[in-house]
């Protein structure tokens, strides 16, 4: 059974159950900034399960392509994915408890579908707690359809509950199918659940009647829904009697791809095999982020920086691969092949996915491969890599410290991350007293005007990060209670259009209500979360990060207003060219 099939057969038995098929909704979500990805089939279909009715009626059914980056460390196992497909039906409100089970049931047993060996199959139910009973009546329908007893097991709210999918959002108890792979149990309790690989999950019900609010307790929904999720990989896997997901066919000849290009034969150590595993799953992954219509390149926010996580983690696996020429770009063609019929998106922005990877891949090579050459070079005079020598790394060089640490770890040193921060502090007290006076943030002022001039910046600094590039950074600023002024990189003066809509963009988001918000954390963290500001200058125990919804985020000493709404109008007063590559905007809020 390959990919396709399951694919096809699955909404072929739907359709017959009176679902509508729809399409797959984009992997990033449209209208929850909550969360940066699409992490399951339900996700788009929130506002439905909520009551408000679908166009295509109230039994659905699709394949989703989902992201989920939780378990990014633990890709390179038998198992885990940050890209998968996953098959789902719902009912809105429609049928319950009786006919999810049944159909369920038929699918993975009649012989028309998988026909799957009915001895084989076992189920978790949700034990119950507090707030939400024992789920005896799904126990009772899987009793109806014949299994027994002991292949039936209660578990907690930890393994059978699912949901919400952001914070707040329909939710609910779920019952879960297992596939009994024949292997001998770990111990005398492994029961489906365990993760030793004798029981796999193929399929989840979800008994959506919950809505969990943002105070973190739960409300009834007025109607009772069901969302099912059959992750395609795994499924393969299991039906083919496969040790891992990487062994299936949408996996296998990539596999053999990178295994060529590396020049590796069978077999394989296990750090090769996590290797490749790893530059499998994420240039999918890459791929798919970079083929959807919205054109998100490669940055350093949000979904941008996941996305340059992604192949960068692939470029650095490949190094240690020793693949010497490029590889991202003949990669991401096989994954646009294989997949283009499902997702034409893939097709359609084949340009935009290899222009990116080719450019990414070319930058990112280059700095790695210096601080490579660097990093081995003090390894072979000292013998030892020290915290000093990461932070020369990082400063001269651009190299992230998580590669030094990888890299030390590989050769069994361990690096004083405290001493690594001393030195940043003691980096950071030079420049601020070089700079002594002048570093508030450009801020003279703190009455009101000011407050919503600095959040106006903020909004403004993205909003030209948006119409030119996430190359655009800040390279000076000046707040006054008059006007803001914002030096930035950019050769040339800006079009009337491109002002027109960066002005459009602030006054959009100030439209929009959206909330600001501080957090405190250390540069470290702020730069992972893809915080815009000047690290190495403020490389101290915590920093505070000052965000704009999901829209902004930077490392910034404030004060804000802490809801858009509150900026007022913003006007671009004007533009100069200050030379050296550089801008300048003013404006102003009325
Ligand atoms: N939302 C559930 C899951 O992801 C069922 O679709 O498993």
């Amino acid at each position: 059974m390959e990919s396709n099939e399951l694919r096809r057969i699955y909404l072929q038995f739907f359709k017959e159950k009176n679902h509508a098929i729809i399409p797959s909704a984009s992997i990033m979500p449209d209208d929850d900034p909550t969360v940066l990805f699409t992490t399951a089939g339900m996700h788009p279909l929130q506002v439905y399960l909520m009551g408000q009715p679908h166009p295509a009626g109230n039994r659905l059914a699709n394949c989703q392509k989902c992201l989920r980056t939780g378990d990014i460390d633990d890709v390179g196992d038998a198992t885990h994915l940050t890209f998968f497909e996953m098959l789902g039906n719902w009912s809105l409100g429609d049928y319950f408890k009786k006919e999810a089970i049944t159909m369920s049931w038929e699918f993975l047993t009649d012989t028309r579908w998988l026909g799957l060996d009915p001895e084989k199959i076992s189920v978790t139910v949700f034990e119950g707690d507090e707030e939400v009973p024992r789920d005896e009546e799904s126990a009772n329908y899987w009793r109806e359809v014949g299994i027994p007893d002991d292949r039936i097991h209660y578990l907690d709210r930890s393994e059978n509950w699912w949901g919400p999918a952001g914070e707040t959002g329909p939710c609910g108890p779920d019952t879960e199918m297992f596939y009994d792979t024949g292997k001998n149990p770990c111990s005398e309790t492994c029961r489906p659940g365990c993760n030793c690989g004798k029981f796999f999950e193929i399929w989840n019900d979800v008994f959506m009647s919950y809505n969990k609010k943002a105070d973190g307790t739960y409300e009834k929904l007025k109607q009772h829904n069901v969302d099912t999720g059959m992750g395609i990989e795994r499924t393969v896997a299991v039906l083919n009697g496969m040790q891992s997901v990487f062994e299936i066919d949408s996996n296998a000849p990539l596999v053999e791809k990178v295994m060529k290009l590396a020049r590796i034969k069978e077999p394989m150590n296990e750090e090769q095999q996590r290797a490749i595993r790893i530059i499998v799953d994420h240039i999918k992954a890459a791929t798919f982020i970079l083929a959807d219509d919205k054109h998100l390149p490669p940055s350093n926010l949000g979904q941008g920086y996941v996305l340059r996580r992604l192949i960068r983690r692939t470029i650095r696996q490949g190094n240690l691969l020793n693949i010497k020429q490029q590889f991202l770009p003949e990669l991401a063609y096989f994954v646009i092949n294989f997949y283009k019929e499902t997702y034409p998106e893939l097709e359609r922005n084949k340009e935009f996915i290899i222009e990116n990877f080719t450019q990414e891949e070319d930058k990112f090579s280059k700095a790695l491969r210096r601080g490579l050459r660097k990093f081995n070079k003090i390894l072979k005079e000292k013998e030892t890599i020290t915290a000093e020598d990461a932070f020369l790394l990082f400063t001269s060089f651009g190299f992230p410290l998580e590669i030094t640490t990888e890299l030390a770890t590989e050769q069994g040193i361990t690096i004083n991350l405290e001493v690594f921060k001393e030195e940043f502090e003691h980096h950071r007290d030079l420049s601020r007293k070089a700079t002594a006076g002048t570093f508030q943030s450009g801020l003279a002022d703190h009455s009101e005007r000011t407050t919503r001039l600095h959040t106006a910046t903020h909004l403004l600094q993205q909003a030209l990060r948006e119409i030119l590039g996430d190359h655009i950074e800040q390279k000076g600023s000046n707040i006054t209670p008059e006007r803001t002024r914002f030096d930035f990189n950019h050769p040339k003066n800006l079009s009337m259009e491109e002002l027109k809509k960066i002005e459009d963009i602030v006054n959009q988001k100030i439209k929009e209500a959206l909330p600001v918000y501080k957090e405190i954390m250390t540069p470290q963290e702020a730069k992972e979360q893809g915080a815009l500001g000047f690290f190495e200058d403020r490389y101290e125990g915590k920093v505070s990060v000052y965000s704009v919804d999901s829209f902004s985020k930077e490392i910034c000493t404030g004060p804000h207003v802490t809801n858009t709404q509150e900026i007022g109008n913003f006007r671009i007063q004007k533009q100069k060219n200050i030379g050296t590559g550089l801008m300048r905007i003013r404006a102003t809020v009325d």
